[in-house]
């Protein structure tokens, strides 16, 4: 079983890299850059394999199907590339082509509306469309179906998190590019605009109460799928003064507009900033937490989670494994939760996934670190 892992030299790329070898997985590592996939490789002694993604918007059918042959002999691909608008459509159109499972660690909500709304051709295909297996959405997307289990009537439902340590450029370019949409929540079963960083309120994630305000996560997207619950705020803890910021910078959204703009911005981002250090990884506690309501009734829920990068490494590499149905290899780092490849009776089944549903809400209970649910 092999997986091929997509945007393997950045930095979360090859950090996954690292720790889906070390599990003893059979990995291809991939990328545009020729140069820096085949010294990865070399690092690692795995097979390296350098293609671009055409123009990013899957139209281009003879880069689809450039993609096609790189990707055909795979039998999961794992993109790690983002901003993941730019870069999930070739590799989605070309997964559903070969029947190549597809994963991602993309927390973009329009990546994930889009990739759902592939559910019906990824089930002809007999193809597990996995996108969101990083921190966001693993710890939220599991936390809510916790929450439905916990009160199924639920209407409402409300998630948050509190991150800690330093993001990474990719992070940072990401954020640019989910800016220019503006906020959003899910309001009767309706992804709506909200004003940027709109909704400030306290909330004891687990450490106190802090400052959070609603931020436009695919968490509107995956914990809609996942509990059937049709209206849902997400929240980001964010320090009062930087709350105001992000409301003054509403104002920006119009310039991100302009492509040239953001694009600049973004390359000032990846030749600035690096990602967090081996030791804010290794030290970083993130807090996670959920609150439903059925209108008379509200049940709360918490998690503690390691460093966001530190989780999405064992998260995604975990997914990885149980989609491939590979888990008997020498993990690193603890139980590499082992399986049943994608449709075999025990394995998550083909067609749209997220987390909790493919592998159950008590899969980030089987991550490195993560403790909970702490239930009130
Ligand atoms: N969900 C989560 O919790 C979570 C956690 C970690 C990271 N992420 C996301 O993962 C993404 C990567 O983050 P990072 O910090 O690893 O960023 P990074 O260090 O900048 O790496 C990005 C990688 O993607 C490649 N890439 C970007 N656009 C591409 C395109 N159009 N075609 C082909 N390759 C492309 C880059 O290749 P080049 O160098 O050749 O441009 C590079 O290999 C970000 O979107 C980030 O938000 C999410």
């Amino acid at each position: 079983m092999t997986l091929l892992i997509y945007g393997a030299y950045g930095y979360t790329g090859e950090l996954v890299s690292e720790e889906a070898v070390g599990r003893g997985i059979d990995v291809v590592v991939a990328g545009r850059d020729e140069r820096k996939v085949a010294e990865l490789a070399d690092r690692l002694g795995c097979e390296g394999r350098s293609f671009g993604l055409g123009n990013g918007t899957g139209a281009d059918r003879t880069a689809v199907d450039d993609v096609a042959e790189n990707i055909g002999d795979a039998d999961a691909v794992l993109n790690c590339a983002g901003p993941f608008v730019d870069t999930y459509r070739p590799l989605v159109e070309a997964c559903l082509g070969t029947e190549t499972h597809y994963l991602d660690v993309t927390g973009e909500l329009p990546v994930f509306e889009a990739i759902a709304a592939r559910n019906a051709e990824a089930k002809d295909a007999g193809v597990c469309l996995l996108p969101g297996v990083g921190f966001d959405v693993v710890p939220t997307d599991c936390l809510a179906a916790h929450l439905h289990d916990r009160l199924p009537a639920a209407t409402r439902l409300r998630l948050g998190f509190d991150p800690s340590g330093t993001i990474s450029r990719g992070t940072l370019a990401t954020a640019i590019e989910q800016f220019e949409a503006g906020g959003k929540r899910r309001h009767d079963g309706e992804i709506v605009d909200v004003p940027v960083g709109e909704g400030d309120r306290r909330i004891d994630f687990g450490r106190g109460e802090r400052n959070a305000v609603l931020v436009p996560m695919g968490d509107l997207s995956t914990a809609y799928r996942s509990t059937g619950i049709g209206t849902i705020d997400v929240y980001l803890a964010l320090p009062k003064p930087a709350a105001i910021a992000l409301r003054a910078g509403r104002f920006l959204s119009p310039l991100l507009a302009v492509e040239p703009v953001k694009r600049g911005l973004q390359r000032l981002v990846r030749a600035t900033v690096t990602g967090p250090s081996e030791q804010k990884r290794e030290e970083g506690t993130c807090y996670v937490w959920g609150e439903a309501s059925d209108g008379d009734r509200t049940v709360t829920s918490r998690l503690q989670t390691p460093e966001t990068y530190a989780l999405t490494v064992d998260a995604a590499t975990t997914a990885a494994q149980r989609v491939l149905g590979t888990g008997d290899g020498d993990p690193v780092g603890g139980d590499p939760g082992g399986g049943d490849p994608v449709g075999s009776g025990n394995g998550p089944s083909a067609g749209f996934q997220t987390p909790a549903s493919a592998f159950g809400s008590e899969f980030v209970l089987e991550l490195d670190g993560v403790e909970g649910f702490f239930d009130e």
